[in-house]
């Protein structure tokens, strides 16, 4: 008799032979900047690092996960556009859905769109394929995730090769990373990420929150946890906090990603380089710290 169960994702994943197949040099690294909670600076950070890594000369496709409310073209200054939709009804091929500036291409999702919201599609397993078929193209493939922890955006982030769990000091974007983190690994068996601590205050608030994150996965989960740094909080009006951000190139702010991008390609081109392919984590020894908050 056949089984109505649905495999779980992790299942299909590998039935799929698209889990490991992720492991040659050839294709792009994938990185997921993910959260669970909104808000937090993801598709700022995925952004930034997309156009910091297309200048060092590397090429790079940002794909905008967030399908139906896109902000990358907004944050670009682009105008919207219809094409994700486009694309996956065949109506468009994948190049005419770019947009391209130098080494750096975007493939936007939608904004409202009626069309998209009526269809009941399996987005992740729409740009697993996109992935699939475009990954040799490309050095990087950055995803900016949408807020929540659906079936849907962790199949993507256990998909990926990286993933950049985005945190703010802010109590419940803590919780909520640890729950992604917890989901991540026990239903994808994904047991490392990397942590980058955004709207960060003081460099002691930033020490005691990778102190407390670190140690309580590691603790209850047994992950490890890559610490790729602190953003600051910019004390600038919102509407021109993008300006800043995407255009000021002699800002702190600026030189912070800058930083952080050349951490993680150094830790990973030298984990490429060395005979264990898994690059050994800093941690904390735990009898340094308390475990600050309870899970
Ligand atoms: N380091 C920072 N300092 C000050 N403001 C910031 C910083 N990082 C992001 N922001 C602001 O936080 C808000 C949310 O940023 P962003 O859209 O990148 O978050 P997100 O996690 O992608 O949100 P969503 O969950 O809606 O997709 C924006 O107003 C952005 O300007
Ligand atoms: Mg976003």
């Amino acid at each position: 008799m056949l089984s109505l169960k649905k495999p779980n994702p992790r299942d299909w994943l590998v039935s799929q032979n698209k889990y490991q197949s992720k492991k040659t040099s050839l294709k792009a690294k994938t990185i997921s900047v993910t959260a669970g909670k909104g808000g937090v600076g993801k598709t700022s950070v995925a952004v930034k690092m997309a156009k910091i890594l297309a200048n060092t000369g590397y090429k790079v496709l940002l794909l905008d996960c967030d399908t139906n409310l896109s902000n990358t073209v907004v944050k670009l200054g682009l105008p919207i556009n219809n094409y994700f939709y486009e694309l996956i009804s065949a109506q468009r091929d994948f190049d005419d859905c770019l947009h391209k500036d130098g080494n750096l291409h975007l493939l936007s999702g939608c904004n409202g769109s009626i069309d998209l919201f009526n269809r009941n599609l399996e987005v992740d397993r729409i740009i697993i394929d996109i992935l699939v078929n475009h990954e040799r193209d490309y050095d990087y493939i950055i995803l900016d995730c949408p807020a929540g922890i659906t079936k849907e955006t962790l199949t993507l982030n256990a998909y990926s090769d990286y993933r950049f769990v985005i945190v703010t000091p802010d109590k419940s974007s803590v919780t909520d990373s640890y729950s992604l983190i917890k989901i991540l690994n026990k239903e994808f068996g994904v047991n490392d990420n990397h942590l980058l601590i955004n709207k960060i205050s003081s460099e002691p608030q930033y020490q005691r929150m990778v102190k407390t994150l670190s140690e309580t996965v590691e603790t209850f989960l047994k992950c490890r946890l890559h610490i790729l740094g602190g953003i600051t909080n910019v004390e600038a009006p919102v509407d021109q906090f993008d300006t800043l951000l995407l255009k000021q190139e002699n800002s702190s702010l600026h030189k912070n990603f800058v930083k952080i991008v050349k951490k993680f390609t150094e830790e990973i081109e030298g984990a490429a380089l060395s005979t264990d392919s898994e690059f050994v984590p800093k941690f904390t020894t735990r009898s340094e710290h308390d475990v600050r908050f309870t899970v």
